[in-house]
């Protein structure tokens, strides 16, 4: 146990825990998905899980991981036995879906960093652009060659290790990927139109509410706090016993809210201003943002930096997806990291095809109306993700309370405490069920 590695500071943890919250959830997922679900009404939804569940689970897997040093299936074994252990191994099979397609619009990224050192993105044409990036996601070869080099580079930097790889980069790349999206913020709200994408964004409509929209809200929510995979109980047995995991747990919130935020008024305004339909979907990024880039001075070097920072904050992110299962794989079976680490990259891409060929061969191989690539980030991030957190937020409110009571109070903690072990044991449960139910 004492050669455990861990976070060189506190800075460091939070720094790593939000680079693994903030990445292509935030700046992918969130404009395209608050976009199709009615903005303004999406965005309340939204917070109001990040806020409530969110944070309470977040906090949840924490402690898990802290008091157990152990990834999720060692956890909860380690902390009280029986059948828990299942939770862990249905978060690490949650992680590994999540991988999977989460490689394909890495791999998407890289893409689009090429593209804009060759110039053939930055046009104002975004009829041109919304073909070019379908006929890019239709093509096998290149779907599959940059998912693969998306996947070797994640692997890359896990078997760095924990400090190494993750912690350095977090660093200096999470305040540049803040301070660029300010700056790309400032071009979107001054475009001519622009104003009807930012009333679109916070107005909410409450005609465009449905469960289907709520249960989206909830999932991203939680995909974009990095919970109910095991990624924060992973990351939570690497911190030392000194860091208090309250102001942690508060940081890593807003930071990440703070991402999906910024990237929400830094697409939708353009959406908005070059006509295009914010419910366009995944692609509405990789759409839009290049038309912006277009209409800025010194737009190539923009378009640049934003995919370079793009990759890191997906990287840090999928570094984190993919260290629960390695720590899965080590703890449980003994495995060194190296091999722990190229078995689950090369599995993780065997299952990342079907994803990557969605929009292409696989596109038509539909199970409920869904492609592979969106039935696993469906079943991922809206079924299997708030059942983890669940799992994590029951532990902690109804079997290990004492203990994490006692730790929490140890740390100065104690005034939170009732009101975090109600999020856990009461209110977490029924927000799930409710809207697990009106969705079936
Ligand atoms: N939280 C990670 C992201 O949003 C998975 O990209």
């Amino acid at each position: 146990m004492s050669s455990r590695a861990s976070w060189g500071s506190k800075l460091g943890f939070i720094l790593a825990a939000s680079g693994s919250a903030v990445g292509l959830g935030a700046i992918w997922k969130f404009p395209y998905v608050a976009g199709k679900n009615g903005g303004g009404v999406f965005l309340l939804v939204y917070l109001a899980c990040v806020f409530t569940i969110g944070i309470a689970m977040l906090l949840a897997e924490m402690v898990i991981g802290r008091s157990a040093k152990k990834s999720a299936t060692t956890a909860y074994r380690d902390l009280k036995g029986g059948a828990w252990p299942w939770a862990g191994r249905l978060s690490v099979l949650c992680v590994f879906i999540v991988l999977a397609f989460y490689s394909v619009v890495g791999g998407w990224t890289f893409s689009y960093l090429l593209r804009s050192i060759t110039g053939e993105i930055l046009t104002r044409d975004t009829a041109a652009l919304g073909s070019l990036f379908n006929s890019f996601i239709a093509s096998p070869t290149q779907a599959l060659i940059y998912t693969g080099l998306f996947s070797i580079v994640t692997a890359a930097i896990v078997l760095g290790g924990i400090e190494k790889g993750i912690e350095r980069a977090s660093k200096i790349l999470m305040p540049a990927l803040f301070i660029l999206m300010l700056i790309l913020i400032s071009r979107s709200l001054t475009l001519p139109g622009a104003i009807h994408g930012v009333m679109y964004f916070i107005t909410p409509d409450f005609t465009k509410f449905s469960s289907e929209m709520v249960i989206e809200a909830m999932g991203l929510a939680l995909f974009s706090l990095s919970v109910g995979g095991g990624m924060i109980i992973a990351y939570g047995s690497y911190i030392a016993p000194e860091t208090k995991l309250v102001g942690a747990t508060l940081w890593i919130t807003v930071l990440a809210t703070l991402a999906s935020l910024l990237a929400g008024l830094m697409v939708l305004p353009a959406v908005f201003a070059f006509n295009v339909d914010p419910a366009a979907g995944p692609g509405l990024t990789f759409i839009t943002m290049p038309a912006l880039f277009a209409q800025m001075p010194a737009g190539q070097f923009f378009a640049i930096g934003f995919f370079l920072l793009l990759i890191f904050a997906a990287l840090t992110s999928s570094v984190s997806i993919l260290e629960p299962i390695v720590s899965f794989l080590m703890d449980e079976f003994g495995m060194q990291r190296k091999q722990a680490t190229i078995t689950t990259a090369i599995a993780a891409y065997g299952l990342s095809i079907p994803a990557a060929l969605s929009f292409g061969p696989l596109a038509n191989a539909t199970l409920f109306g869904k492609n592979p690539f969106d039935l696993m980030d469906y079943v991922a991030s809206n079924i299997m993700m708030p059942a983890g957190g669940l799992l994590a937020a029951l532990f902690v409110g109804w079997i290990i309370w004492p203990r994490i009571h006692n730790e929490l109070s140890a740390q100065g903690a104690g005034r939170i405490l009732p009101v975090f072990r109600v999020l856990c044991a009461v209110v977490a449960p029924i927000v799930i069920c409710v809207v697990w139910f009106h969705n079936l």
